[in-house]
This record gives structure tokens, C-alpha cells and sequence, in this order.
């Protein structure tokens, strides 16, 4: 996969002109982090747009801060918040998905890809027709439709940068080599915050509990996944499209330090692993500066004081979500597509009281029984299709968890 394999061996002249980056997803935890990072270097990028949901006042804030040229609120009815928020400051103010597509679409030199879900798949394609190089965090876009997502890159030329810090641990680790040359990727995990939990335990916690991420500060959504290890699971299926290698070459090990995000082992037996504070600012900073590297704050490894590093093997018992998703992998994108959808749908439910914990693994596996028995196993060729079986998998997964409401 072309796209994201090593870096060029000749690298272009660094350029002293500052970036653009637009922010979709501007006022979550990536969005952040961006700006966080941008705010430590303002001579070195310029920010062109910034997107969110619903959360006007907030996203009229980072644009003053970040001195965007326009904000964009996905949810119409904020439209009237955020531009009263934004009057006077010369900031451009639109509402709605297609304004967000088309803020997406303007030209700058990195689109950083932060919006959650399913969402963030239309904007995102429209970063790629254009042709910006884009920073993916949205992992749902590979895991709902990455052959399109690969494909429309590949065709365009366009540099996806892999923002989740494992696979920029494993494009940090392949730099300079190529694909054939690898024997296995190898992704890391803390195990979250159950990691040691009986089954027992896990089947009582509660949101707050499974919310507490042992070393990273992360959105809701994502902090449940890896509650799960379902963002493992989510985190293969982004890894095969990204690096263009088959399931059985991607392994999972948990590391509860979370200081070695990834590593490549080469055929030659030798194993590259990228190691750094657990910190996304880190791979943010490595993929609005690609291919030159920049300094930014913030913490430092002093490995002295870590002392020890140690890894095991995911317990697949306690843990069937990486189970699930590997198998959803292997089935085709239409069962990734509807594993992502019904675990939307679970973990909103999960997040509501609605469910139990163990309860969200059950659900997306049954949601996917359902679609294959509904003969819904056929790949999406577009992004329409992507959208359409992703609201199918929300259809049978709302469904199903009504029918345990209701028994
Ligand atoms: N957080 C991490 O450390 C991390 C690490 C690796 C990968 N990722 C991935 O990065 C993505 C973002 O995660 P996050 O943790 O930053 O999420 P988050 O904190 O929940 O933020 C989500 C962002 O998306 C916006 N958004 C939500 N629904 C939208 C919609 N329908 N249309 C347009 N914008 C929408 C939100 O706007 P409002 O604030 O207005 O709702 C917010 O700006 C996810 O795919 C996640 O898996 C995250």
C-alpha cells in the first residue's frame, strides 16, 4: 500500500512557509491535541478551518485561538450560537454536513481527520479528492470502507499520515523499508482498565469505571473500545488497509506501560519498535510535520524510571471483541462495516445504562449473525453504500437491543 509505506528516500526541501491544516472534529480530544500542538509552534502552521458537532461556543473559541479563516458546525440548529460566538472576529461561520464536506475539501497541506464514527467518513473522502494529505484518526474509515478509502488515495496520490499512535509507532518503524520486507506488524495495547477484572467483576462496571483509561486521556467512545479491546480489534482492520498486510501478519500485545505503541519485525528477524511518552500530541506533532520532524513540549521518556516494560498475550475470553473483529476481518468489509455500526450502537447503549459491559461483544456479534442471515454480506462500492449498510447495522443492532429491553 503505497500510500503509507516508507518514506520517500530523496525528501523534499523542508519548506519554511507555515502549514495549513484544517481540524475536523476541532473540539474533541484529537481536535485538542491539534491545537494544542499547533498553539506551541504558531509560526510553523496556519489553520485553515475547524469543524465540530453541536458545541458552537466551544468551537467559536478555538477559532478565535487558533485564528482559523472558518468554523463549521455540523448540527444546523447551532448555526445562529456560533455565529453570534464568532461576530466581529473575521471568522467565516457555515452550518451543516455538506458545509463540513466542503470545509474538508479546501486545499491546505493536512486535513487531521478527528472527527468520531461513522461521521467522519464523507468529510474525510472529500479531504482526499482533494488532495490534501490527511491525518487519519477517524479509524472508522478504514474499518467501514477502507478499500475505497485505500483506493481513492492510491488513485490520487494522496498521502494518508496514520494518526492512531500505534500505527504511526508502525509507519515510524517501516520508514525506509517496504512491505515485502516485513514479517509482522505488531500492535500494542495497555489492556485498559479491566486488564486484571475477572469476568465476574467486568460483567458489574460501570461507565465511570470502564471510562478511568489507565495511560491515556481519550473522547468517550474510544475509551470504552479500549475497555473492551474492541479498539484493538478496530485497530487491526485499520492496520491491514493501511499497510496492506493480511490478518494472520498483525498481531496484538498488551503492554500496560503503553510506552512502545508499535513494531515491525523484519523477515531478517530484527524488530523496529517506536517507543515515546503516551501522549498523542507525539503522532500528531509526526504527522503535521511529515516528513521533517519538529520539536514539541511536553513530557519526555526517562526510561530509568519506568524500569521495566512487560507484555502478554490478550486474554480472547475475558476480551471477545478482538475476537470478533478479527473474525469480521477475515468475513469482508461488509461484516467490518456492520461490527463498527453495532458497536456504536452498543457502547451509546452501554454509556446510557441501558447494558451491561459484556453485553456490548454479544451485541455487535449477534448484530453481525443477523446481516450476514439478512444477506447483507456484500462489500459497500461506495461511500452511500458504506453509509447505507452502516445505518442497516444500526437498524438490526437497535433492534436487537429493544427485543432485550422488552423480554
Ligand atoms: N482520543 C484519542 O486519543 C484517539 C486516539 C486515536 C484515535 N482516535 C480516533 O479519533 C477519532 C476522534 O476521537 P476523539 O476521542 O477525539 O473523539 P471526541 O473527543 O468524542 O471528539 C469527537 C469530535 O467529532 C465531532 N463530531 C461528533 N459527531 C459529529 C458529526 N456527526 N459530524 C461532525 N462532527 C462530529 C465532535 O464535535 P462536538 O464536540 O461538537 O460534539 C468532536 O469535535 C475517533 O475515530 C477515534 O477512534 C482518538
Amino acid at each position: 500500500m503505497v500510500s503509507v509505506a516508507a518514506s520517500p528516500a530523496v525528501q523534499p526541501e523542508p519548506s519554511t512557509a507555515p502549514r495549513r491544516v484544517t481540524i475536523l472534529g476541532a473540539t474533541g480530544s484529537i481536535g485538542t491535541s491539534t491545537l494544542s500542538v499547533i498553539a506551541d509552534r504558531p509560526e510553523a502552521f496556519a489553520v485553515e478551518a475547524v469543524t465540530a458537532f453541536g458545541n458552537a461556543e466551544r468551537l467559536a473559541r478555538v477559532a478565535k485561538e487558533a485564528r482559523a479563516r472558518v468554523a463549521v458546525i455540523a448540527d444546523r440548529s447551532a448555526y445562529d450560537a456560533l455565529a453570534s460566538a464568532l461576530a466581529g472576529s473575521g471568522i467565516e461561520a457555515a452550518a451543516g454536513a455538506a458545509a463540513v464536506e466542503e470545509a474538508a475539501s479546501r486545499p491546505v497541506d493536512v486535513v487531521v481527520a478527528g472527527i468520531v464514527g461513522s461521521a467522519g467518513l464523507a468529510p474525510t473522502m472529500a479531504a482526499i479528492r482533494a488532495g490534501s494529505k490527511v491525518a487519519l484518526a477517524n479509524k472508522e474509515c478504514l474499518v467501514c470502507a477502507g478499500d475505497l478509502f485505500m483506493g481513492e488515495a492510491r488513485k490520487g496520490g494522496v498521502k494518508i499520515l496514520p494518526l492512531d499512535s500505534e500505527h504511526n509507532a508502525v509507519f515510524q518503524a517501516l520508514s525506509g523499508h517496504s512491505i515485502d520486507e516485513v514479517d509482522r506488524i505488531i500492535l500494542t495495547g495497555s489492556g485498559g482498565p479491566f486488564r486484571d477484572w475477572t469476568k465476574e467483576a467486568m460483567a458489574a462496571a460501570n461507565p465511570d469505571q470502564a471510562l478511568k483509561h489507565p495511560t491515556w486521556s481519550m473522547g468517550p467512545k474510544i475509551s470504552i473500545d479500549s475497555a473492551t479491546l474492541m479498539n484493538k480489534g478496530l485497530e487491526v482492520i485499520e492496520a491491514h488497509h493501511l499497510f496492506g498486510v493480511p490478518e494472520e501478519q498483525l498481531d496484538v500485545v498488551v503492554h500496560p506501560q503503553s510506552i512502545i505503541h508499535g513494531m515491525v519485525a523484519y523477515k531478517d528477524g530484527s524488530v523496529i519498535a517506536q517507543m515515546s511518552a503516551p501522549d498523542m500530541r507525539m503522532p500528531i506533532a509526526h504527522c503535521l510535520s511529515w516528513p521533517q520532524r519538529s520539536p514539541i513540549g511536553g513530557p519526555r521518556l526517562d526510561l530509568t524510571r519506568i524500569g521495566r516494560f512487560t507484555f502478554e498475550r490478550p486474554d480472547l475470553d475475558r476480551f471477545p471483541a478482538l475476537r470478533i473483529a478479527r473474525a469480521a476481518l477475515g468475513a469482508g468489509s461488509w461484516a467490518t462495516n456492520i461490527l463498527n455500526a453495532a458497536n456504536e450502537v452498543a457502547v451509546a447503549a452501554y454509556l446510557a445504562g441501558n447494558i451491561g459491559f459484556l453485553e456490548i461483544a454479544r451485541l455487535v456479534e449477534e448484530t453481525i449473525e443477523r446481516a450476514a442471515a439478512q444477506g447483507l454480506s456484500h462489500a459497500p462500492g461506495s461511500i452511500k453504500d458504506a453509509l447505507a449498510l452502516d445505518r442497516e447495522g444500526r437498524r438490526i443492532a437497535t433492534s436487537l437491543l429493544t427485543r432485550r429491553e422488552t423480554a
